[in-house]
C-alpha cells in the first residue's frame, strides 16, 4: 500500500456504533488510599514502552503507569539510559523490576529512583520459562523470605515506594493461607502495596499467554486479602474489561489495574479515568492529535514509525471504522518518508474521529 492510497482510503461504515459515553462522575478512592493508584495500567512486555505510556497518559491524565518489566541484570549490564528513558508527562509512572538478588535489585531500584520514577515495583507474578530459569517472577512466591530481603534492600536504597505485583499462588501452592504467608512476610519487610493478579500461575505446562487466561480468576480472594490486611494497599488486577466491574471492585479494594483492556481499548481507560477522577473524558481525537505531534518529534529524532503507531491499534476499538484503522496500521507502506505516512495517518484519524462524532450525536 502506498502513502497516497492510504490517504485516499475512506473507512467503510461497517463496524458497530460507539457505546454511550460514560457520564457518571465519582471519586471512588477507598478512604486512606493514595488516589494516584486507584487506577493503573499494568506492566506489559512489548507493550507498555515509553511511546505507549506517552499515548496512554494523553488518554488518561491520572492513571498510574508501569513500564515493561526490566530485569535488574539488564540494568547492570545493558544500556541503562535507554532502558530507563521516559517522558516527564508520564508521571505518575513506576519502574517494574525483575530479579531475585537483593544487592542487584537495590542497585537497579536506585538507578530507577535517580531517573525519576515514582515507584519501584518488583515482579513476583511472571510465569515465563525464561524468568523461572533466573528464579524470579511467580516462582518467587515460594520464597517469601527472599522476596522480603529484596524488598528490604530496595527500600533501603530508595525514597520512593517499593511495591510487589504478584499472583494468588503457584501450581499447587494455591491456598489462601499460602497467599497470606507470602503477603505477611513481605509486608514485614516494608512493602505496603500489593498488586494482585487474581489468578494463580501454572509454572509447568502452561505458556505465559495461557497463564493470563486459563487459571480461573478469583476476585473474592483479593477482596478477602484486603479485609484481612486493612492497613495494606491492595490493587486488583486481572480480567477487568468494563467500567461497571472495575468501578464496583473499588468498593472492596484500593485500586484497579487494567492490562489488556486498557491497551486494546484506550477509550475505555479514558472513560474510567474520567469516572474515577471526576472530569470529562479526553476526546480520542485530541489525544491522537497530540500523539501525532509527539510522533513527528520522535521520527525527527530517529524513531521508527511502526514503533510509534503500533500502540494506536485500539484507538477506534468497537467504533465505526475501527477495523479499517487497524488494517491501515498493520499494512503501513514501507516508505522512505515516514513523515508523509504519518501525515496520511493523521488525516485518516481525523476522518474517523469526525465520523465517530456524528455517530455519537
Ligand atoms: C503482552 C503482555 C505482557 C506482560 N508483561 C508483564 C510484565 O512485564 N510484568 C508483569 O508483571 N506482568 C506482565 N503481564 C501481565 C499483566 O501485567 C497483567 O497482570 C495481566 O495481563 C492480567 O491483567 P489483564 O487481564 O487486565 O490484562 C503481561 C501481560 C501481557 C498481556
Amino acid at each position: 500500500m502506498s502513502v497516497e492510497s492510504l490517504r485516499r482510503e475512506r473507512a467503510p461504515i461497517s463496524d458497530a456504533a460507539p457505546p454511550e459515553p460514560q457520564r457518571e462522575r465519582r471519586m471512588r478512592a477507598r478512604s486512606g488510599a493514595p488516589v494516584s493508584r486507584v487506577l493503573s495500567v499494568a506492566p506489559m512486555m512489548e507493550r507498555t514502552d515509553r511511546h505507549c505510556r506517552y499515548f496512554l497518559r494523553l488518554v488518561a491524565p491520572n492513571a498510574f503507569l508501569y513500564t515493561e518489566m526490566v530485569t535488574a541484570a539488564a540494568l547492570r549490564h545493558g544500556d541503562r539510559d535507554r532502558l530507563l528513558a521516559f517522558d516527564p508527562s508520564e508521571h505518575p509512572v513506576a519502574l517494574q523490576l525483575g530479579g531475585s538478588d537483593p544487592h542487584e535489585l537495590a542497585a537497579a531500584a536506585r538507578a530507577g529512583a535517580a531517573a525519576g520514577y515514582d515507584e519501584i515495583d518488583l515482579n513476583v507474578g511472571c510465569p515465563s520459562d525464561r524468568v523461572q530459569a533466573g528464579c524470579f517472577g511467580a516462582a518467587l512466591m515460594r520464597e517469601p523470605e527472599r522476596v522480603a530481603a529484596c524488598v528490604a534492600a530496595m527500600r533501603e536504597a530508595v525514597d520512593v515506594p517499593v511495591t510487589v505485583k504478584t499472583r494468588l499462588g503457584v501450581d499447587h501452592d494455591d491456598s489462601y493461607e499460602f497467599l497470606c504467608r507470602f503477603v505477611e512476610t513481605v509486608a514485614r519487610a516494608g512493602c505496603e502495596t500489593f498488586i494482585v493478579h487474581a489468578r494463580k500461575a501454572w509454572l509447568k505446562g502452561l505458556s505465559p499467554k495461557q497463564n493470563r487466561d486459563v487459571p480461573p480468576l478469583d476476585y473474592a480472594r483479593v477482596r478477602r486479602l484486603k479485609r484481612d490486611f486493612p492497613s495494606l494497599e491492595v490493587i486488583l488486577n486481572g480480567g477487568l474489561k468494563d467500567e461497571a466491574t472495575a468501578l464496583a471492585e473499588l468498593d472492596h479494594v484500593d485500586g484497579v489495574m487494567l492490562g489488556r483492556a486498557a491497551y486494546d481499548d484506550p477509550v475505555l481507560l479514558g472513560r474510567l479515568d474520567a469516572a474515577i477522577f471526576g472530569h470529562e473524558p479526553v476526546p480520542i481525537g485530541d489525544a491522537l492529535d497530540r500523539y501525532f505531534e509527539y510522533a513527528e518529534r520522535e521520527i525527527a529524532a530517529g524513531t521508527r514509525l511502526r514503533a510509534l503507531t503500533r500502540h494506536l491499534m485500539g484507538a477506534f476499538a468497537g467504533r465505526p471504522g475501527g477495523r479499517h484503522w487497524r488494517r491501515m496500521l498493520s499494512e503501513l507502506p514501507r516508505s522512505e518518508d515516514d513523515r508523509a505516512t504519518l501525515a496520511a495517518l493523521r488525516e485518516l484519524a481525523w476522518n474517523l474521529v469526525e465520523r465517530n462524532v456524528r455517530y455519537s450525536d
